[in-house]
């Protein structure tokens, strides 16, 4: 599988032009963040000799009007229940967040990204992280696979759950150190995108970036099995992307990639104590009172507790009928 469908163009007019309306199935972008180049290079201390040149920057002037007009041509492109990964500075956040506002898309989680080489400062913090916005587009089946990359029962030395922590919401990826090589400026590292697309899409769904690069999300789309579409206004940069596409081979991530355990749930068919019971209770009701729902809310006890979707489910059942009948369980 080889499907590109790659522009060197603006994405705003390139995207009415190239992409069907609720045709994408998942976004990763990473738009310009709106600072003037040299302060870019001195605040991300970078050297700017290995740096390509060509990076199209957005005024700051216009950084609201060009935010919302990109970000409502994502939501017409991408399909009800697809997913879309926005990679933004604190700098203009705002705006972005704003545009969004402004859309039907329904914001999920806000991933903080930790990454290394933080900007050096001596009279305040260090500022080494990045937002990742998660939004879903509302009116269709959302793709998350929960256990892509970790199984229900995979834990680490002192039990812990190495499901859960993957899908916290602070991610600590390196970003990737490549001496005396050429890069694209703020070029994401490979593994922060596979992460987004091994959770968000399946092999054979169509991947889009509006904002390309260094083509970090085209190369991971083709290693992975997803179609790519995408676009690059820099003559420059989008001719470098092309040249790196040339070594790549569909699909040759998927070897790469961590193969999970699948979920056993070590505890199925064990009686239940009363303590089990009575903790299954309140943790359900504390995730309902979080906010989540049914479904999210039996998932993450089927892995804290290391029991299966249904043996929960019959047991909140039961737990209902002799609450109606004042039975053993009831709170008291
Ligand atoms: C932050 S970089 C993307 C980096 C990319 N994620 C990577 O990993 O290499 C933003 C890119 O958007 C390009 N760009 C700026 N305005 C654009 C527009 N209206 N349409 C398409 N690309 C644009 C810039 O030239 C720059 O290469």
């Amino acid at each position: 599988m080889f499907d590109i469908s790659i522009y060197n163009e603006n994405c705003i007019s390139g995207a009415r032009k190239h992409i069907k309306n609720s045709s994408v199935d998942l976004i990763i972008t990473d738009p310009p963040y709106g600072i003037d180049a040299n302060s870019f290079e001195k605040h991300y201390n970078r050297n700017g000799s290995n740096v390509n040149d060509g990076y199209v920057e957005i005024p700051a002037e216009e950084y609201v009007d060009f935010s919302q007009s990109w970000i409502s041509e994502a939501e017409r492109i991408l399909r009800p229940g697809g997913s879309i990964y926005i990679v933004s500075g604190y700098t203009n956040l705002f705006h972005v967040l704003s545009a969004l506002s402004r859309t039907s898309l329904r914001l999920v989680n806000h991933i903080v990204w930790k990454y290394n080489f933080g900007v050096y400062t001596t009279r305040k913090y260090v500022s080494s992280h990045y937002h990742i916005l998660y939004l879903t587009k509302p009116g269709g089946k959302v793709t998350f696979n929960t256990y892509c990359r970790y199984g229900a029962d995979e834990h680490d030395a002192q039990g812990g759950s190495l499901n859960y922590r993957d899908r916290e919401d602070v991610w600590i990826i390196n970003k990737e150190y490549k001496p005396n090589q050429k890069k694209n400026r703020n070029e994401l590292p490979r593994e922060l995108i596979v992460k987004m697309m091994q959770y968000s899409s399946n092999e054979g769904d169509l991947v889009c970036d509006m904002f390309l690069g260094g083509f970090s999300t085209a190369i991971v789309a083709i290693g992975l099995n997803r179609r790519i579409t995408g676009f690059e206004i820099s003559q420059k940069i989008y001719s470098m992307g092309i040249e790196r596409l040339k070594d790549i081979k569909p699909g040759f991530l998927l070897d790469e990639t961590r193969v999970p355990q699948p979920n056993t749930h070590i505890k199925r068919g064990k009686p239940w104590t009363e303590y089990e019971i009575r903790r299954v209770m309140e943790r359900y009701s504390e995730l309902r009172a979080e906010g989540r729902n049914k479904r999210q809310s039996i998932d993450t006890i089927s892995m804290e507790f290391s029991r299966g979707y249904f043996s929960i489910t019959n047991i909140l059942k039961s737990y209902q009928k002799e609450k109606a009948q004042g039975g053993f369980l009831s709170e008291n």
